[in-house]
């Protein structure tokens, strides 16, 4: 097992121009800065089909949600940026979970998130930033056993918001970014050593 604390990052949307992944890439860098080996990954190259139990029955977890539960199972914890659809998580994001969240035979229940600590931000175009997505998405991993840090950040008007360099144009909001990105990697290597 690695020395560094291991952080899965990934963008809830699919969008190949997505703001979010643009507000992933400021908190990975933080958290690298910080000493974290970040593996930042892209939902586009883990597509699943939508969670059905009969075929999980039949056939079992599909080849690209086994691979992602294991990177979940190997990361010490999440980085999460995702925008709100309908003020709520995305599809792709909950169908991700919930394919990561099934049991297999031999492992702990919930092993890919069970005592995992996550880091959940959240831009969009509209005026709330995906603030009412982060309240459902803070619920659903603590129900399964994550610890999500206090600290998020929702990006208003994400349209106007990046520079022309990937960070946001309003520096305090840059800074938040990078302490949340900081902040994640702090607590979750006290959590894997306390002293
Ligand atoms: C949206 N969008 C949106 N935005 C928002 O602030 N609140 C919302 O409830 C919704 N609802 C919603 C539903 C659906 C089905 C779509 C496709 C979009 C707009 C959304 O924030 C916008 O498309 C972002 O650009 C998506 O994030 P990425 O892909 O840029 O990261």
């Amino acid at each position: 097992m690695s020395d560094s604390t291991r952080i899965l990052a990934f963008a809830g949307s699919l969008r190949r121009e997505s703001y979010n992944k643009r507000l992933l890439k400021i908190a990975v860098r933080a958290a690298q800065e910080e000493g974290a080996e970040v593996t930042e990954i892209d939902l586009q190259d883990f597509r699943m089909p939508v969670l059905d139990q009969d075929m999980e029955r039949a056939e079992g977890l599909p080849a690209s949600a086994r691979q992602l539960k294991k990177l979940m199972v190997d990361h010490d914890g999440f980085l999460i940026a995702s925008p709100e659809y309908n003020s709520s998580v995305t599809g792709v994001l909950k169908n991700t979970i919930d394919w990561a969240s099934r049991p297999a035979e031999g492992e702990p229940p919930l092993v890919a998130f069970q005592g995992k600590i996550a880091a959940i931000i959240a831009a969009s175009p509209g005026g709330l930033g995906g603030l009412r997505g982060l309240v459902h998405l803070r619920a659903i991993l603590g129900n399964i056993g994550v610890l999500v840090l206090p600290e998020q950040l929702a990006v208003p008007k994400a349209h106007e918001a990046f520079a022309e360099d990937g960070s946001l144009a309003d520096g305090k909001l840059q800074g938040r970014v990078e302490q949340i990105g900081r902040r994640l990697v702090q607590v979750a290597s006290r959590l894997r050593d306390p002293e």
